[in-house]
């Protein structure tokens, strides 16, 4: 199942710029561009640029400023991807249908790699196209987002943290919400701040990309189930097999379901009052949890 046509255009945006904002293969030391480019590039869905474009597209014709957003958050979504399958943390060695960085790359240049893509993920936003003003308080939504305090970081440390041990309901929501739902509600967040909502939109679309960004892990653990690595373009079972604390652990797939369809309604109600303004971001939702890689 891919996104709609419909976002191929923003697709196309994001592609062209992640382009233009990487150094090239050649560059010295070529051994970190290429380690670089090889995992932004190996085939990711693009979930979080899109989101970005299109919460600034409800509040602006201009979505230049949102676009170089959308990118630096690639960055750091594709970095935590490669800490995330390092033999440290998850151990894999397939993402995004491909040997993972390490696998090709060794894991000293693969820790590199990621670093590197945090760093120019800062960069791209300190050069964002848009009002100085708006331009810090999206540096400042996405350094909470990616950090420690309710955020990736913290959140991969706890996933790390509760392997092996009872699940228990408060510590799984808290790693899913930080893990994933910070990035994802981030670059919800900071489209609309890009695109120049008020405080009111910007704290709806908040609560919008919350809610939508925790349906999308719970999504994340019941697929890891439910599909085959080749569906996946990463190993299935593997939460399984390293007694993560998941929704399907806890409450079996039938609930995760439900929970999942009802984060979803949750998130959906926070668009009501948008009419057509929201339709696009409506859509992005409902492929977000019947998503099936
Ligand atoms: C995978 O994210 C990691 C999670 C946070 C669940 P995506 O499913 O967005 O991965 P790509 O970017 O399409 O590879
Ligand atoms: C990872 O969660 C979320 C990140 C912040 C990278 P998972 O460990 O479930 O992601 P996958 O299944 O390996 O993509
Ligand atoms: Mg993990
Ligand atoms: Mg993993
Ligand atoms: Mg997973």
């Amino acid at each position: 199942m891919k996104l709609p046509d419909f976002f191929d255009a923003d697709r196309a945006l994001v592609e062209a710029s992640l382009e233009t904002l990487l150094p090239a293969e050649g560059v010295i030391p070529a051994s970190i561009h290429r380690a670089m480019r090889y995992s932004v590039f190996a085939g990711g869905k693009r979930i979080r640029p899109i989101l970005c474009v299109e919460a600034a597209r409800m509040f602006a014709a201009d979505v230049g400023g949102a676009v170089s957003v959308g990118c630096a958050i690639e960055f750091i979504h594709t970095y935590s991807l490669i800490h995330d399958d390092l033999p440290a943390l998850d151990n894999d060695d397939l993402r995004r249908g491909k040997p993972t960085n390490h696998k090709v790359f060794g894991d000293a240049i693969a820790i590199l790699a990621g670093d590197a893509l945090l760093t120019l993920a800062f960069r791209t936003l300190a050069e964002a196209p848009m009002e100085p003003e708006r331009r810090v308080r999206v540096i400042t939504e996405i350094g909470a987002a990616a950090g420690t305090v309710n955020g990736m970081v913290g959140g991969q440390v706890a996933d790390i943290e509760a392997e092996k041990k009872p699940a228990d309901a408060a510590t799984l929501e808290y790693i899913h919400r930080s893990k994933t739902a910070a990035l994802i509600r981030g670059s919800i967040v900071s489209g609309a701040i890009a695109g120049g909502a008020t405080d009111q939109d910007i704290e709806r679309l908040r609560r919008f990309g919350e809610n939508i960004g925790w349906a999308f892990q719970v999504v994340d653990d019941i697929l890891d189930v439910s599909e085959s690595s080749a569906a996946l373009g990463k190993t299935a079972g593997k939460d399984h097999a390293q007694q993560k604390v998941t929704y399907p652990a806890l409450y079996g797939i039938h609930k995760s379901k439900e929970i999942a369809a009802e984060l979803e309604s949750n998130a959906l109600k926070e668009l009501d009052r948008y009419g057509k303004q929201a339709e696009p971001l409506r859509q992005l939702a409902s492929f977000l949890v019947a998503r099936r890689s």
